[in-house]
Formats: structure tokens, sequence, C-alpha cells
């Protein structure tokens, strides 16, 4: 059986950087290991995702959501916007179930428009899928503006953390228990 894929990117506009560099990864994860990819990104989710409730959203929007707690593993991706991820991606991510997530091998990704906030993964990514209790790699990817170029990753050593966090992936995926005796192990009110 496949492993079932998501890569989700907070991208609000296409082409993005932040797009490339998830689908970059997963490309790396579908020369190690067999996957079903699906690939969404805030452009797929429409407009109209301002709302306060999860039965409000959007069917395209609600279809990411449920993607996103269907998956067997992640690869999640934001843009830096001023100093974090970005709010609708952030947005998105709140609708989803705690108790999908918990367990669940992810890799963390995102693109600035330079080098200063690399530790945007550790520092606001890292933290939002530890509380979901994810399975985070521990090699996340950040890339500055002239590290990713005409839809590709354009610098080595952007390149080799692809590849790094994508081996580390595909151990977290064939180490995974499956995720119901996760959602036995830790009571639902813990996960939230
Ligand atoms: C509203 C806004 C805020 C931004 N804030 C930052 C920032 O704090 N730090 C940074 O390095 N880049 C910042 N950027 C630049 C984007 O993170 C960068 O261009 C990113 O690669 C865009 O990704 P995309 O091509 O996937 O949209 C900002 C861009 C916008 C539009």
């Amino acid at each position: 059986m496949p492993t079932r894929i998501v890569a989700f990117s907070g991208n609000t506009h296409r082409p993005s950087r932040t797009r490339t560099l998830v689908e970059a990864v997963a490309a790396e994860v579908a020369r190690l290991r067999p996957i079903e990819l699906k690939v969404f990104d805030l452009v797929d989710a429409g407009t109209g995702i301002a709302v306060a409730n999860r039965s409000a959203l959007p069917l395209p929007a609600a279809r990411i959501v449920e993607a996103i707690e269907g998956a067997d593993a992640l690869i999640v991706g934001s843009p830096v916007y001023k100093g974090s991820y970005a709010g609708l991606f952030k947005h998105l991510i709140d609708f989803v179930g705690p108790e999908t997530q918990v367990g669940k091998p992810v890799v963390l990704t995102a693109t600035g428009g330079g080098p200063r906030h690399a530790l945007v993964v550790e520092h606001s990514l890292r933290p939002l899928f530890g509380f979901f209790a994810a399975q985070t790699a521990p090699t996340s990817v950040y890339a500055g503006d002239t590290e990713i170029a005409d839809g590709r990753v354009a610098d080595d050593v952007v390149r080799a953390r692809v590849a790094q966090a994508a081996a580390e992936l595909a151990r977290l995926i064939d180490a995974a228990a499956p995720r119901e005796a996760h959602h036995e192990a830790l009571p639902r009110a813990a996960a939230r």
C-alpha cells in the first residue's frame, strides 16, 4: 500500500517558492518509498475561508482539511509573513482535528525573502506541530529568495536538506505505528 502523503503549502499566489519547496521534498520521498501524493495550497482553498466554524468552510477548503486529517504523513510549508507562518496557513490548520495528527510523520518547510528568518521553521512551525503531537522530522527546510528559482531548488545546501528531510520522513513512515494505537495512547482531552 502506498503511503498517502499530503503536501500543504501556505502560499496565496502562484508561482510559489513555498509550493516548489514542498513539492521538492515530496519528489525526494517518492524516490524512496511508494507514495500517493496530493498537493494543496491556499489558492486551492479558494476565497471565503475567513469563517469561524469548520462547517462554514467552502467545500474546496473543507476538502483540504479532510485530506490533511486523512493523510498518513504530511509535508507542510509556509511563506514567512512578518516573522512567522502566514496567518491564513494557520487559520486552515486551526480547523484540523487534533486527534488525527497524533504520531503523524511531518516535514516542516518555509520560504522567506532572505536568510534572516530561517528559524521560523523551528520557532513557529515546530511548536505548532508539537501541539498536535505529530512526529516532526528533525531536519526542517528553509529557503530564501535566491535559493529557489525558476520553479526549482537552486541551492546545494537546501537540496541536501530536502534530501535529508525526505529520508527522515521515510524512516518515520516505516516506524509509525497504526494511528489508532496512538489515539488510544493519548486521551482525546490531552491532545487539545
Ligand atoms: C505580507 C508579507 C510579509 C512577509 N514577511 C516576511 C518576513 O517577515 N521575513 C521574510 O524573510 N520574508 C517575508 N516575506 C517574503 C516572503 O516570505 C517570501 O517572498 C516567500 O518566499 C514567498 O513565498 P511564496 O512564493 O510561496 O508566496 C513577506 C512577504 C509578504 C507578502
